[in-house]
């Protein structure tokens, strides 16, 4: 690949392709989903975002981790080019999807990681997965609508300079709420159980 000067975009020639590469997996999630609705009575994801990561936070994030500006950089040392992020009602669908992606054969499976089942020391949560798909990478982030809600107030509050004396009083309020919304998951899922349950029994 060739490298490219900062008047070309990073991805040189592939924006069309990764871009297709997005949309197939957007695709084969939305079939997911039309599945798991037969099945469950309900769709599953609440909502459901893909992105090609701009050119400046392509770029900031090579500079982070010191990589040379280049498209074999954009496309081969960081994985999330492509991202993915599919917001669920229930932890449940969060594996199911998890487990619907992984088997379908589709995909290369590079590596995953459970932070709902093992949070973040300031209390993120959410299930990433990056695989490999037509050549590319993506990155997908599955969570539900409350993990999602904490993490955009996380990510805006980062953004705040002026936190400063009541830094660790913050943090540690923002960890609260999120063992407080992810207990409140859990609860939420046992009462869709309990629904479950008893539409069996009729
Ligand atoms: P980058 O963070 O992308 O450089 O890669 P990494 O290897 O550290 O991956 P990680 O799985 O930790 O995070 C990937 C993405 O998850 C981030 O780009 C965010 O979108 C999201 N994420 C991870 N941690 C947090 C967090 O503490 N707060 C919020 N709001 N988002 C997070
Ligand atoms: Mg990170």
């Amino acid at each position: 690949m060739e490298n490219n000067t900062t008047t070309q975009s990073i991805y040189g020639e592939h924006k069309p392709a990764l871009e297709n590469t997005m949309n197939d997996i957007l695709a084969h999630i939305k079939e997911i989903r039309v599945q798991m609705n037969a099945q469950l009575g309900m769709d599953p994801v609440e909502h459901c975002l893909g992105r090609i990561k701009s050119e400046e936070s392509m770029r900031e994030k090579c500079r982070r981790n010191n990589f040379p500006e280049t498209t074999q950089s954009a496309l081969e040392d960081i994985f999330d080019a492509i991202g993915i992020r599919i917001v669920c009602a229930f932890v449940d669908d969060v594996y199911t999807i998890r487990d619907c992606i992984v088997n379908s054969g589709k995909y290369e499976i590079i590596r995953e990681k459970d932070y709902i089942r093992h949070s973040k020391p300031n209390g993120y949560r959410s299930y990433h997965m990056i695989l490999r798909a037509g050549g590319y990478f993506a990155e997908i982030q599955l969570r539900t609508i409350s993990m999602d809600t904490w993490a955009a107030l996380e990510h805006h509050l980062k953004y705040k300079k002026q936190i400063g004396s009541r830094q660790a009083l913050i943090v540690s309020e923002l960890k609260r709420c999120a063992d407080e919304l992810a207990s409140t998951d859990l609860s939420m899922q046992t009462i869709r159980d309990m629904i479950f349950q008893l539409n069996e029994c009729e």
